[in-house]
């Protein structure tokens, strides 16, 4: 199990008095369970919060990372953290895509709906991979629980990347659900016009603003769990169902595209009209 400590008097015996500041990003040489005690109050709050820093740049240096036990067949959480990773650099890659569609949507409107509707099934089964992860630690799994929760900022942010990625992806396909009335004003809040259309890009907003936040703590993790480099010399069953989770995941990816394009013809139209009629390239105004 991984502990780091910073500052205060401390106790490494494994007893249970007192409280353990941190359970996660190890350094190799700290293997027994690091406990806080005879300090105020304060001065633990400061520790925790220095600690809980330190374990996060830790973490995002991917200078930490998780004992994860490896299970036969599925590979465990292991294999879990593996099938994380490569999801989360999929869709990394995508997300830097549909980004670059942004930089003029009027032009690049087909391009955007086609990487956002391809990127669902992707979205589903990242939240899918850390939900299992999640639902198994908080059940108490033993497996899961030998590999503690993730630094305490990352554990906050996650809900809040599902939520945001959920609302992005969901504003997106409504628009194309409403057609025409993605423009129509659903209420005014001080004087701005709040319609589908600004709903789908305050969402993005936030995603972006969260989503930022999680992929530079998770970019370099993710690069050395996918290329085996945080379980060197040990085999990770399962490398061939998570192969096929990811083939059956971008093959649907590839079937929503097509249908979520089939059925947003009325809406690009619609968006090109009003395009062309007011003359500037990006989104049209609202109204
Ligand atoms: C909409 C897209 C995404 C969703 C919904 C999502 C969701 C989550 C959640 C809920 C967690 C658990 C909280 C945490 O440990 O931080 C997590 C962990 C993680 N995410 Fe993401 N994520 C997304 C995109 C990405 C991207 C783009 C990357 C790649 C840079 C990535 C890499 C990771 C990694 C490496 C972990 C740690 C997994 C582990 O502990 O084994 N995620 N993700």
């Amino acid at each position: 199990m991984i502990r780091a400590v910073a500052g205060g008097p401390m106790l490494v015996d494994g007893s249970r008095k007192g409280k353990i500041l941190c359970t996660r990003s190890r350094p190799a040489k700290w293997t027994k369970r690091t406990v806080l005690t005879e300090s105020t109050g304060g001065q633990r709050v400061h520790d925790r919060a220095v600690a809980s820093l330190n374990e996060l740049v830790a973490t995002a240096a991917g200078n930490a990372h998780r004992d994860d036990p490896i299970a036969a067949t599925t590979g465990g959480p292991a294999g879990n953290a593996r099938l994380t990773a490569w999801t989360g650099l999929l869709l990394l890659a995508l997300f830097l895509a549909e980004t670059f569609t942004l930089i003029s949507v009027g032009h690049f409107i087909t391009a955007h709906i086609l990487i956002g509707a391809f990127l669902i099934p992707l979205v589903i089964l990242k939240t899918a991979t850390t939900g299992w992860r999640i639902a198994r630690y908080y059940l108490g799994t033993s497996d899961y629980r030998q590999g503690g929760p993730p630094p305490t900022a990352l554990r906050l942010l996650g809900p809040l990347v599902i939520l945001t990625g959920l609302a992005v992806l969901g504003s997106g396909l409504a628009l194309i659900a409403l057609g025409k009335s993605s423009f129509t004003t659903i209420v005014s809040i001080a004087g701005f016009q709040i319609n589908a259309l600004t709903i789908h890009q305050a969402s993005f907003a936030a995603w972006l603003v969260v989503m930022g936040l999680h992929v530079l703590a998770r970019t370099v993790p993710a690069v050395k769990v996918a290329l085996g480099k945080e379980s060197v010399g040990a085999r990770v069953p399962g490398g061939s169902a998570r192969g096929v989770a990811l083939a059956v995941t971008l093959a649907l990816g590839v079937l929503t595209s097509v249908l979520v394009l089939h059925f947003s013809g009325g809406w690009t139209n619609h968006l090109l009209e009003r395009f062309h009629h007011h003359h500037h390239f990006g989104y049209p105004p609202n109204g």
